[in-house]
Parts: structure tokens; sequence; C-alpha cells
């Protein structure tokens, strides 16, 4: 988490420049957000402010007068060390107040240098692990270190994740740049150079980007341009990448009153650009282009994986049960709970694994990658939706979702086209293998309806929002469901949480008189998942009535008929009815977000911004 953006050029105004780097990177966090400028009369300025971005853009705009800089950095934060604070808002400085930094991951030794560093006479004013960095270049300059040498030594004694850049009054004309496992991309435009945690968030001035690797360090001036180096100092030849191929961070919510609003009613036309050139609805074929060249390594695999966390995982886990239910030997990860003793040698050298990511910055995905990317010799893609991102480019192939920019930071159409480039990844699998796929006519049928079963959906809004005032002062939610409904009540669940705030719980529906039924009472309200197609429909009912019996509050949200269901439910949402049983929890999640949405908002929740998270999770 945490957003950097750095900016040298011509321009006077580098803070302004800044700030406006840091209000697109905001949702990567936005606990406190900081600046700093090398100004006219060649001095270190450091502004801070706790809270959103538009807190340090008003002190900026007051300040504007004293703050003449071609050269600057800022940070918006996610806390992960110390409170959040202004001491411990970035950018952190040395003992004489010459050098900043701004720094996104973690610093896994930082305990152990700081004590060393103390041992040396050093002062640290705040609880975080980045403050050990300019103590450290301080260090090696008082030791006669050149500054290339001081930062190239301090970064190489730094353990665990990071992107870090640097100004000091000490080296006038340059950002000091590295990245070990967190993301940063440097912008190059006309005798200017920017640099950020996200590409997309690039000014429009900027025309080639530069990804930086793990073990990349580099410097910006405006004279001598990009420089990129390791960690020895031997210098590293770099790829031009256009800035074209990448979408704009959007920043408009088109009138609506939420981007997580805006984004649910987008996903009907979001699932015809996701799956726009894939489907041959003549042929009844799927053609993903991304993977023609891996066809036959895939179709060897004995077994395919989906590896995600988070929605991205609740996404796999669909993908691995429609698999199954395809013939596949599928099996789903969840990254943020995966390790090196994880491993199954067995299983993973014959499988074709697909990474899900939103944000392809993850993490817990990324350091899953690197496993099994160093212990097996399994084949890895991904399904990503942002172009250009770490995911994307450490796998072999794979299939981007083309959800567009999400900016709230519940997934909503990530999560949906996540599912449905599962679903068509697992039918072309099928088909690359010669399975036979039992109602296929039936099966593209509904692929083609789905963006309008989707706008169906997104029109029982009015309904939804009427039935979440009902339930408003209910504290403690169940989302339970059996099969294919089950991942939709995993994530109807983490979407309730996520954004209200109030306590919410995913199960299976069958596994509920295995121990969950005893939390049942009047003050809990269960939110049962149903579906028509579900091959043991009739244990569903079953289980309502197990609920019901004990003087349990049910509300189900289904496309089964309201007539088969125990008379005993509070509530029905009716979903639309599709012919086949695979695309339905696509309708579904529609569903479950926007009740999600509608609770959150009658409860004066920041639903684009919720407490404590962040769009991208950087750190472990
Ligand atoms: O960018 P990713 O898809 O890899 O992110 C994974 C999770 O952090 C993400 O899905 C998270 O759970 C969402 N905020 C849930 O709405």
């Amino acid at each position: 988490m945490c957003g950097i953006y750095g900016y040298i050029g011509t321009d006077a105004d580098a803070a302004s420049v800044v700030v406006s780097g840091l209000q697109k990177l905001e949702y990567r966090g936005y606990d406190s957000a900081g600046l700093a400028i090398i100004d006219a009369n060649h001095n270190l300025k450091i502004l801070k402010q706790v809270g959103y971005v538009s807190e340090l853009n008003r002190l900026v705009f007051k300040k504007s007068k004293e703050l003449i800089a071609k050269v600057g950095i800022g940070h918006t934060r996610w806390a992960t060390h110390g409170r959040v604070n202004k001491a411990n808002t970035h950018p952190h400085i040395d003992c004489h107040k010459q050098i900043a930094v701004v720094h996104n991951g973690v610093i896994e030794n930082y305990r152990q240098l700081q004590r060393q560093l103390i041992e040396k006479g050093h002062r640290f004013t705040s609880q975080t692990d980045t403050e050990v960095i300019p103590h450290l270049i301080e260090e090696f300059l008082a030791e006669g270190l050149k500054f290339r040498q001081a930062f190239n030594q301090a970064l190489s004694r730094l353990v665990g994740a990071w992107a870090v850049a640097v100004i000091s009054e000490l080296d006038l004309d340059t950002i000091w740049i590295g990245r070990h496992s967190s993301p940063l991309a440097v912008g190059i435009g006309d005798s200017q150079l920017y640099l950020s945690s996200d590409a997309r968030a690039f000014d429009h001035q900027v025309g080639n980007i530069v990804f930086l690797e793990d073990g990349h360090l580099g410097s910006l001036s405006v004279r001598r341009g990009l420089k990129l180096f390791n960690l020895k100092g031997k210098p590293i030849n770099y790829t031009l990448i256009n800035k074209n191929g990448l979408d704009k961070i959007e920043m408009d919510k088109n009138g609506y009153d939420h981007f997580m609003l805006k984004e649910i009613c987008q996903q009907p036309q979001v699932c015809r650009q996701s799956y726009q050139g894939r489907i041959d609805f003549k042929e009844k074929k799927v053609v993903l282009g991304g993977l023609f060249n891996y066809n036959s390594q895939i179709k060897q695999s004995r077994f395919i994986g989906f590896v995600g966390c988070g929605s991205s995982y609740h996404a796999g886990l669909l993908a691995e049960i429609i698999g199954r239910e395809l013939g596949l030997s599928t099996f789903s990860l969840d990254s943020s709970n995966f390790g090196r003793a994880d491993v199954d040698k067995y299983v993973l050298n014959n499988s074709s694994l697909f990474y899900l990511s939103q944000s392809g910055e993850t993490s817990d995905t990324l350091n899953a990658l690197k496993i099994i990317k160093l212990e097996t010799q399994a084949l890895n893609l991904g399904i990503v939706n942002v172009v250009g991102s770490s995911l994307a480019r450490q796998v072999k192939a794979g299939v981007y979702t083309r959800a567009g920019i999400e900016v709230g930071v519940a997934a909503t159409k990530s999560f949906l086209t996540q599912v449905l480039i599962g679903l068509i990844t697992a039918i072309y699998i099928a088909d690359l293998k010669g399975m036979k796929i039992k109602s296929r006519q039936r099966l593209f049928q509904d692929l083609k309806q789905l963006p309008n079963n989707i706008e169906k959906v997104v029109g029982l809004s009015k309904e939804i929002k009427q039935l979440a005032k009902r339930i408003l002062s209910v504290d403690k939610f169940m989302f339970l469901g059996r099969r294919l409904a089950y991942p939709i009540a995993l994530e109807g669940s983490l979407k309730l949480k996520e954004i209200s705030y109030k306590f919410s719980y995913g199960d299976k529906l069958g596994s509920l008189k295995h121990g969950p039924l005893a939390i049942i009472d009047k003050d809990n309200l269960v939110i049962a998942i149903v579906f028509k197609h579900d091959t043991d429909l009739s244990k569903n009912i079953s289980n309502i009535h197990e609920i019901t019996a004990r003087k349990g509050r049910v509300i189900v949200m289904g496309d089964v008929n309201q007539s088969s269901l125990p008379r005993s439910i509070e509530d029905f949402i009716k979903l639309p009815s599709l012919s086949t049983a695979w695309l339905t929890p696509m309708v579904a999640a529609v569903g479950v977000q926007l009740l999600a949405y509608y609770l959150a908002l009658l409860l004066g929740k920041e639903i684009d911004r919720p407490r404590y998270l962040a769009k991208s999770v950087t750190v472990n």
C-alpha cells in the first residue's frame, strides 16, 4: 500500500504536480500525506498533513509562495508501523534535516538497523520502519561516501519490500529511486521526469514509461535523464513503454454519489467489453489469444489452479467449482495463506496456474508466484486487470479482465470480470482437452444474455435499498450458500464488512448444522444465496427451515421460485433466471454488492475509502 509520486523538471511548481499525482494514488492509502521539495534557496522543505490528500493540497495552496521548486517527492500513507499522526507521515528525514525519503513497503530488519544507528548517535522521531533509510544514508555520507554510493549502501542493508524515493539539499538536482518487491515506474516527458507507484497516475506530459524491476536503483535528473543501475552500481539498460497503452486513473464519478455505485452500475457494459472478441457466439467457442502460445502446455497440464486473495480468491474459488463441473481437475489457493510449506510439487509441477488480481500488485499473490516459480515447474499465467502491472509482467502469459479502472476500494466490476474470465478460461481449457461440454448451446446463450441480466439486477437497486432500510439495525450478518453460491456468500460477507463495518460471516449453507447453527438467534440475520440450478436445491430449503425453526431471521437472494421457499423467511430478492447454472453467481454478485452498498450508505460510512483499508495491498 502507500503511494509515491515525484517530479523533477523545468516547471517550478513541483509541489502542486506532486500533490495532484498523490490525489490519483490515494486509493493506495489515505491515512496521511506529505511531500518534500528543494526550494529556490536550495533548502529542503517538508509538508505533512494527517487525513486525505486534499488536506495536504490545502496546505500547499496556502503556502504556495514559499514552495517554488523544480524537484519534489510525495507520499500518501497506509499505516503499517506506527500510529496515524504527523510524526509517522512521510517524508522522513535524517538528523540534520537534509535528506528526505518516501517509502512504500515494509523493512523487516528495521529494528536491528535502528538499534545500530541509535548506538552511533542518530535520533529517531517517528515509529516507522522507513526512518532508518535517511539515517543510513546520512551515516554513509559521514563515512565519506558520495551520495550515490551512500544511497546504494543504504538500500543494500534493507531486508523486506521497498519502493523508495530520496531527495536532498546535498545533491540538489537529482531524485534517487530504488525498488524491491514494491512497484515503481518512471514517466519520461520533455525536460521532465516523474515517478509513481502506479503508472496510470502519470501526468499527460509523460510520453514513455519505464517500469523498475526488483533490485533496480536509479537517478532522475533533467541534465542526465534516467539512469538505472543495480545494487552493485552496475548500469542497467531499460525499455521504454509507450504510455498510450495504459488506462488513466479515472477520477470522475459521472454523477454517481460514489465510485462504488458507479462501478456496480457499469457492470453490464464492463461485462461486454471483457468478453468482446473472446467469445465466438456463432461457433460457440472461446478464443483467448493471450493463451495461444501455451495451448499445448495447458492441454497437457493435469491440474488447473487459481491463485488470489480477498475477492480475487473468491473468484478463483468459483472458477475451481465451475472447472470441476466441466470435468477439469481444478483447485484454488488463497495467496494470503500460502507459504513454502504448502508447495505440493506433484500437483504444481503438473499444473497451469492462473493468478487472479485486480491490481496486479498484491504482495501476497506476487509472493505466491515467486515461491511457485522457484520451487516448481508450474506454468504461471495471469487473470489481471491492470495492464503492465507487476503480476502481468511476471507471468508467462494471460488474459486481461478489461474491467477498466476501479477506484472504489471494494472490488465490484473487477470481481465480476474475474469470474467471467475464470469461466470462459475453464471452457477454453475443457475444449483444448477435447472434453464434452453439456448444454453448450444454452451456456453460450446465457453468456450473450449476461449483460442484460446484470442490468436487471442493477434495476433492483430501489428494492434492495428498501430492504437495506428494513435491516439497518441488524448488527450481525451471516451470508450462506451452497456450491456455486458459496463463493458469492463469502464475497457478499466481505463486501458488507468492508464498507459497513458490521460484523459479517460467510459460510456454506450445509455446514451450519456442524456448529454455526448455535449462534442463530433473533439478533442475527442470515442472507441465504440460493440458486435454482443447484443439484441440491432441496437441501438448501431444509437448511433454511432449520434456521427459521430456531427463530432465526432469513432473507433469501436467488433465482429460485418464491413458492419453493419456506413461508417463514423474512424477505426475498428475486434475481433473474438463467438457463444454465454457471452464470448465476455473477448475477448474484451484483445483488450482494448493492445490498452492502446501500447498508453502508444508510449508515453514513465512507464507502469509497473504508477505514483501515487500501485498494492495493502491497504488504504481507
Ligand atoms: O488487487 P487484488 O485483486 O490482488 O486484491 C486482492 C484483495 O486485496 C482485494 O480483492 C480485496 O479483498 C478487496 N478490497 C475486496 O473488496
